[in-house]
């Protein structure tokens, strides 16, 4: 292909179609946009000579979002630097219990179906990093299929505060990233569609949930507020709009629903959540995670339902982990010790790189051998199982690292470093905070939860055991007592998407749950220290 001189390899990747994993925006901070110059290298800027080691550098290595195209090139872009492999999205779950399984309640339709021809209607759950869309038939309600997909406001950024410094710097910033969504929404519509056998026209209704930012950048409303304390959303009500006004082509009378939210970083997926678990209705006191880049976590108990979000930060997305990556073809998604480490890796390739549920899985495992400290330390001399504690070792810059897998030809070694460990403990510990200031505030302690549900994608692919040992959940539950609820955002879509008592229900749900601020608390901080601790036990 051609380009301009000074065009960077993004920019010339995304012309080519093909998309670059993009984590911090094209800021050249987070190192993860690696591609190889076989020909035609440009010198190396300052963010590379900081991000890459001075060996890759010889070898051709530079950033995408850094490197400009001044001569003839021969570019190879690695797959753990591309979009293109399919991530594993969770749509549905064989583990999903039963609650977000029932009846939406008091189905009444809240808009009209044509006589004589196919009614559909498509709620979307809109994901910071995927869009996952399912189309139903009308007026059963009766699921016909399912499609998920990359948000390609990625290329935007990793996370929601990128995302929202980028739509606050012009207009049309902003524009672009709703035209990016919007634009993803409609192509996810069109293969529903192809896959249930209808047309444009037969959808009668949308329904959209995601955490605040997304559903504000989706309906186009101001998010510089959200950027700043007190975090305070444009707009918390729910939107009930024609669908032509959001963008979307259907029939042309048909109707968008965009949930109601609760606060700057606490939105409609958390209400949908509510909505699909009927945690309302739960007689003892229950506790919902929803472990992302943002951990929403959920409380009901005497009669109320709180809330609050945690900032987890991106490792278990496999951002700023060396090898880490998102559970995409070649991620080892599983570790298991049985007297020797075997790992499960997506696609059955050889691994590439670690994602989120193998970071877990491989921190309760070094920690039940010994071979990790409750303060997060590699303990290379310590521990018991002989068959781990030869793979720690050090690198050449004399940290501590585990080897997860041997490389092989120009495949490199798959390892967990030192400062993997304690990326993993900001996450979890900001979590467990979190859980500790919301029961807090309800006066419980973690001893006094029935029942712990673990809601969204990447929870559904982490083993209980592994996650209460490294204390992103609490620990003292039985194994029946915590369950996978699946995508109860999309549930909760679906029922406000079918039902206006649900839709009543979700707007009761957005007014009456307690916000609990987490930045403002002021035992968060010491808690957040403390939670940074793995458990002992
Ligand atoms: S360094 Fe290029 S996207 Fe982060």
């Amino acid at each position: 292909m051609w380009v301009l001189p000074g065009t960077t390899v993004l920019e010339a990747a995304t012309q080519a179609g093909l998309r670059i994993d993009t984590p911090c925006g094209g800021s050249g901070t987070c190192g993860k946009c690696r591609v190889r110059f076989v020909r035609g290298a440009p010198d190396a800027g300052d963010a590379e000579v900081d991000l890459l080691d001075p060996e890759d550098i010889d070898a051709g290595w530079r950033l995408a979002c850094q490197a400009r195209i001044s001569a003839s090139s021969i570019l190879a872009l690695p797959g753990t630097s591309l979009f293109d492999d399919p991530l594993q999205i969770l749509t549905e779950s064989e583990q999903i219990v039963e609650i977000s399984r029932g009846e939406p309640p008091h189905r009444r339709l809240p808009f009209s179906l044509v006589e004589g021809r196919a009614n559909y209607a498509v709620a979307f759950d809109v994901g910071t990093t995927t869009l996952v869309g399912e189309i139903v038939e009308l007026p059963s309600a009766r699921e016909r299929a399912v499609a998920a997909g990359i948000n390609p406001q990625v290329s935007f950024g990793d996370d929601v505060v990128s995302r929202i410094g980028r739509a606050c710097q012009s207009t049309a910033a902003a524009q672009e990233l709703r035209q990016a969504v919007v634009g993803a929404l409609n192509q996810r519509i069109d293969e529903l569609l192809d896959q249930a056998g209808g047309r444009r026209e037969d959808v009668r209704a949308l329904s959209f949930s995601g955490n605040t930012t997304m559903q504000h950048l989706l309906c186009g409303w101001d998010v510089s507020n959200l950027a700043h304390l007190p975090f305070a959303p444009a707009q918390v009500e729910a939107l009930d709009a024609p669908a032509e006004e959001l963008g979307f082509a259907v029939a042309a009378d048909a109707r968008a629903y965009v949930l109601p939210m609760i606060g700057g970083f606490v939105g409609g997926d958390t209400v949908a959540g509510i909505l699909a678990t009927r945690l309302f209705d739960e007689a003892g006191a229950t506790l919902m995670i929803d472990i992302g880049t943002n951990g929403e976590i959920v409380l009901a108990a005497g009669g109320r339902i709180y809330a609050a979000s945690a900032a987890a930060g991106p490792a278990f997305e496999g951002a700023r982990i060396a090898c880490g990556m998102r559970a995409a073809a070649g991620a080892i998604e599983k570790v298991i010790f049985d007297g020797d480490l075997r790992v499960s890796v997506i696609g059955g390739v050889s691994p590439i790189g670690l994602c989120g549920s193998a970071l877990v899985d491989i921190a309760a495992e070094l920690l039940r051998c010994g071979l990790l400290e409750a303060t997060g330390r590699l303990r290379p001399a310590g521990g018991l199982c002989e068959p781990l504690r030869r793979r720690l070792r050090t690198d050449k810059t004399g940290e501590a690292e585990f080897l997860l897998a041997d490389g092989e030809g120009d495949r490199p070694d798959v390892v967990l470093k030192q400062r993997d460990i304690r990326e993993l403990q900001l996450a979890t510990g900001a979590i467990r905070a979190g859980v500790g200031i919301v029961l807090h505030q309800a006066g419980l302690q973690p001893s006094d939860l029935s029942r712990v549900l673990i809601a969204g994608g990447f929870g559904s692919f982490i083993r209980r055991s592994n996650a209460q040992r490294i204390g992103l959940i609490p620990t003292g539950l039985s194994h029946e007592n915590v369950s996978y609820v699946g995508n109860v955002s999309l549930h909760g879509a679906k029922w406000a998407l079918v039902s206006a008592g649900a839709r009543a229900q979700a707007e009761r749900i957005a007014r009456e749950t307690k916000h609990v601020e987490l930045s403002t608390d002021p035992n968060f901080q010491s808690a957040f220290a403390e939670a940074m601790l793995f458990p002992e036990t």
